[in-house]
């Protein structure tokens, strides 16, 4: 599903955020990204947003490589993807159900179909009574819900997620964690980059460590 051949990004001189990085992450795979500050982490999942390419190397997702992907294509693609990031990323002068039904992919959809989509995975994040609210009025950890939520709207292939936890408590974290399990176990290929290692030992998932754009461990 996910694959890296040989790939290495370099910023300006002689600073390689990765370096000859080749990983495989197949279809329903639930996968953490660890590693210091400045370890490549973020870097990687710019690369599978395909806000980046690679300078040497490619990433092959779902057997395309995302350099030759074409501006539409790389809309296309994008819309194939969930990502969920550290700040949540909401807007903040709509309501909850505005921003999750306020996604492309949804919003081509025919009116009832949104509505339906959107309760559902309102529903399902548990934050359907909440719909009406806005951001502001609620925790961050129901915040991360929601963007979780308008990430999962779309119905993606593979969900990348940045920190998800890095602004919440452990109780909280873990239950990010525990929804995402859940989308997983629908089938959803997962991957995740957090510093957190307890929080990785309390998942229990593999888990890629990256150090100065090299994995340095796999467990
Ligand atoms: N746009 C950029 N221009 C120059 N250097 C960059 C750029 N983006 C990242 N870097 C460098 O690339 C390296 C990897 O950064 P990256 O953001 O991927 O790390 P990270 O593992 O996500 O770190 P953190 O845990 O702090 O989020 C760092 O040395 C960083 O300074
Ligand atoms: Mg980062």
């Amino acid at each position: 599903m996910i694959e890296a051949r040989g790939v290495s990004k370099l910023y300006g001189r002689g600073v390689y955020a990765l370096q000859d990085l080749t990983l495989r992450i197949d279809k329903g795979e639930f996968v953490f990204l660890t590693g210091p500050s400045g370890a490549g982490k973020s870097t990687l999942l710019r690369l599978l947003l395909r806000q980046d390419v690679p300078s040497e190397g490619e990433m092959i997702v779902g057997g395309r490589n995302l350099a030759a992907l074409t501006g539409r294509q790389v809309q296309s693609y994008r819309r194939s993807l969930g990502f969920v990031f550290q700040d949540f990323k909401l807007l903040q002068a709509k309501t909850v159900l505005e921003n999750v039904a306020f996604v492309p992919r949804v919003l081509g959809l025919a009116v009832a179909q949104q509505q339906r989509r959107t309760f559902q995975v309102l529903k399902w994040v548990g934050l359907q009574h909440r719909m009406n609210a806005y951001p502001r009025e609620l925790s961050g950890g129901e915040q991360q819900r929601i963007a979780i939520a308008r990430a999962l709207v779309n119905d993606p292939v593979i969900i990348l997620a940045d920190e998800p936890t890095g602004n919440l408590d452990p109780d909280l974290s873990l239950e990010i964690m525990n929804l995402l399990r859940e989308v997983n176990a629908r089938g959803t290929t997962v991957l995740i980059a957090t510093h957190d290692r307890e929080l990785i030992r309390r998942v229990g998932r593999r888990s890629l460590t990256l150090d100065h754009g090299r994995i340095v461990e796999v467990s």
